[in-house]
């Protein structure tokens, strides 16, 4: 790392969740994770989701497709790093032959309904036991929607809820088993990661950083600020930045960058997600600087996540520069209108292309 008061040269970050859809949306987006990150881990849960193998094959030749549609991507290296989405059923040696040959890079457990697109997600985890000990002998790793989806817990309760009564005991029955904690958005979740073994690593995304649940709410309601699991309170949000600025190998950048089209966030049952692929960087870039802790990124955003799939580093460079940039109210590409994270603010850094 090469660190000068108003630059920052890193090695390439890769982004180790995000939700590239489909179709129109999938040309829309998919640029916006290509420009900054050389990998992604792409969400599987498409409409019919991407549950075995056959199904990856087709998706990621369509990522491919949709990239070299786009002129200014036609040299790009962009790897699609393609996910399997479980259910109740899914076949033990389909997920195990998708990842022995290359297809998949790793497995998603989304509970059944915690999200979007998720209700063919596993209704017990009981179900997938046999599924989830075969991963932990092959070494593929497991990635959690780490959220209970009882009605009768509280919304803002449902991930440390998961912790005490499914991740916990999980880690404990299978502990040759890898599994990124997705996306985490309280200090339980924080404080369950350290105290785990290396086995047990977790994302965090740019609004997790920045907002905490007041957003939703400030002045009116906010269904930009809305995503899952939901932003929590203050001190959750200061312990994910402390967290993700600490040099702990155990976390990684992940932007879970979910685009949904302005009406169907902006609607009376607003969409769960926040689209932050167009500067996520930046917005990464501008928490560690707040934070002081620039010297930490570049392990944050391009060394935890290979180290912990055990995938080599990048080799090409990205540079940051200090330099105000404003995010624009609205992104629309070919017809698809998305309102992106920060829209109409500022952020302190840009990338020098
Ligand atoms: C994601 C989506 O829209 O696909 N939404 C979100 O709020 N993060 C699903 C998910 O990752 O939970
Ligand atoms: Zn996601």
């Amino acid at each position: 790392m090469n660190q000068s008061p108003d630059t920052l040269t890193i090695r390439q970050p890769d982004d180790w969740h995000v939700h590239l859809r489909d179709g129109d949306m999938l040309q829309s987006v998919a640029a916006f994770t290509a420009r900054q990150f050389a990998r992604a881990i792409v969400m599987p849960n498409l409409s019919p989701p991407v549950s075995t193998t056959a199904a990856a094959k087709a998706y990621h030749e369509r990522i491919l497709v949709a990239l070299k549609q786009d002129l200014n991507l036609q040299n790009s290296n962009f790897t699609p790093l393609m996910t399997c989405y479980l259910t109740d059923t899914t076949d033990a040696d389909d997920i195990a032959h998708g990842f022995e040959s290359g297809v998949f890079t790793a497995a998603k457990l989304y509970p059944a309904n915690a999200t979007t697109n998720s209700a063919h997600g596993v209704s017990n985890i009981a179900n997938i036991m046999p599924v989830l000990e075969r991963m932990a002998d092959i070494g593929m790793p497991l990635l959690v929607h780490g959220e209970v989806t009882d009605n009768d817990v509280d919304i803002f309760d449902r991930e440390a809820v998961f912790i005490e009564h499914i991740l916990s005991k999980l880690v404990d029955t299978l502990p040759e088993l890898k599994v990124v904690f997705e996306h985490i958005t309280t200090a339980d979740a924080v404080d369950f990661v350290n105290a785990s073994g290396p086995n047990i690593g977790a994302t965090i995304t740019p609004q997790h950083l920045h907002i905490n649940r007041n957003a939703m709410f400030q002045g009116g309601i906010r269904p930009h600020a809305y995503c899952l699991p939901v932003a929590k309170r203050e001190q959750h949000r200061l312990a994910l930045r402390k967290a993700a600025t600490s040099g702990s190998a155990k976390y990684f950048l992940g932007t879970d960058s979910a685009p949904h089209e302005i009406h169907a966030k902006e609607s009376a049952c607003g969409c769960a997600g926040i689209f932050n692929a167009p500067f996520a960087l930046e917005s990464y870039a501008t928490v560690f600087d707040e934070e002081d802790a620039l010297d930490k990124l570049e392990a944050f955003a391009s060394e935890n996540g290979p180290n912990f799939y055990g995938l080599p580093l990048n080799e090409g460079k990205v540079t940051l520069l200090r330099s105000a940039i404003a995010v624009p109210q609205l992104i629309e590409v070919g017809g698809t209108k998305i309102v992106p994270f920060h829209a109409g603010q500022k952020l302190n850094w840009q990338i020098v292309e």
